[in-house]
């Protein structure tokens, strides 16, 4: 039933038009900038970034989530609504953070979501009090049954965010778990004319964390956070004469890392021209 609200407060959105929409900030510990909306009551925070317009487009972005650590499960739809729209979603076990793409033909469970890659950066952490899952997803633009911006990547896209505040998921160990439905849920407008980034691709790797100047505190987390169903993305390296290892980024616009992969390994243009990584 909640499902069905949502699609209602979805169209009283547009017809309003006074709802929250998207500012910028940067996440402390990349240094990725997101334009995003922080939730105050659900206290939860959601972030997108996208590369440089292109023609063709690119298919990817980079999105964050932030979300209390003692919540069962949150989500997101990037196509703003449950049906038909790519959705994630997220929550901890044993310390790591568990986020999968999902789709429904309708108002029905989610089930995992086949087509997307989701690769999550190194920044994504469970604590004490939180859970941050920061991820690259690739071929996520368009999806069965609609599309990012509606196609048009500089235009606008509702997006929905949910949480399920005191019920877990069934099997918090399997990233196809089925859930119950969630009890909150709200809306930003992101205006994606302020989401494409020139410094998109020094941020596929992790971001500043990788490349610039490393803060005096070394805030190396220990990454033992990535799900299952990705590959974490690894090495830190920034020492020039580096190699790189097994999916970690060698090449593309800006890239000032090592472009020399660890022996077995070859440097493939994945995203040209913002981004090679070794495989
Ligand atoms: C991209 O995702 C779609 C589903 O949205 C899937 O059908 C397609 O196979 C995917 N393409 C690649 C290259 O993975
Ligand atoms: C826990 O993670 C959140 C989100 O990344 C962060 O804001 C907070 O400072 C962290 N708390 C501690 C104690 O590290
Ligand atoms: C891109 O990175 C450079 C160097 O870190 C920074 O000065 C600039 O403000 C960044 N641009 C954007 C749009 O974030």
């Amino acid at each position: 039933m909640a499902f069905k609200t949502l699609l209602a407060v979805a169209i009283a959105y547009f017809i309003s038009a006074s709802a929250q929409s998207n500012s910028p900030y940067c996440d402390s510990t990349s240094g990725i900038c997101y334009q995003g909306y922080t939730d105050p009551e659900m206290e939860m925070t959601i972030g997108f970034v996208l590369p440089p317009l292109t023609d063709p487009p690119s298919n990817e972005f980079i999105a964050q989530i932030v979300a209390p650590a003692s919540y069962g499960w949150t989500g997101l739809s990037a196509g703003g609504q449950m049906a038909e729209s790519l959705l994630f979603t997220l929550w901890p076990y044993n310390g790591e953070v568990m986020l999968g793409p999902r789709w429904a033909s309708g108002y029905v469970l989610p089930e995992p979501y086949a087509g997307p890659t989701i690769t999550l950066l190194p920044d994504s952490t469970v604590n004490s009090t939180h859970i941050k899952a920061s991820f690259r997803c690739q071929n996520c633009t368009v999806w069965e049954g609609g599309s990012f911006g509606s196609g048009d990547l500089n235009s606008f896209q509702l997006i929905a965010y949910v949480a399920s505040t005191t019920v877990p998921v069934d099997d918090p160990s399997d990233i196809a778990s089925s859930l119950e439905e969630h009890n909150e849920f709200d809306f930003f407008g992101l205006d994606l004319t302020t989401v494409h980034d020139p410094n998109y691709s020094s941020y596929i790797n992790g971001g500043s964390a990788t490349s610039t100047a490393a803060p005096s505190s070394s805030s190396a987390p220990s990454s033992s956070s990535s799900a299952p169903s990705s590959a974490p993305p690894s090495s830190t390296s920034s020492a020039s004469g580096a190699v790189q290892t097994q999916w970690g980024q060698c090449g593309g616009t800006g890239w000032t890392g090592p472009t020399v992969c660890a022996s077995g390994l070859t440097c493939i243009a994945v995203s040209p021209p913002y981004y090679s990584q070794c495989q």
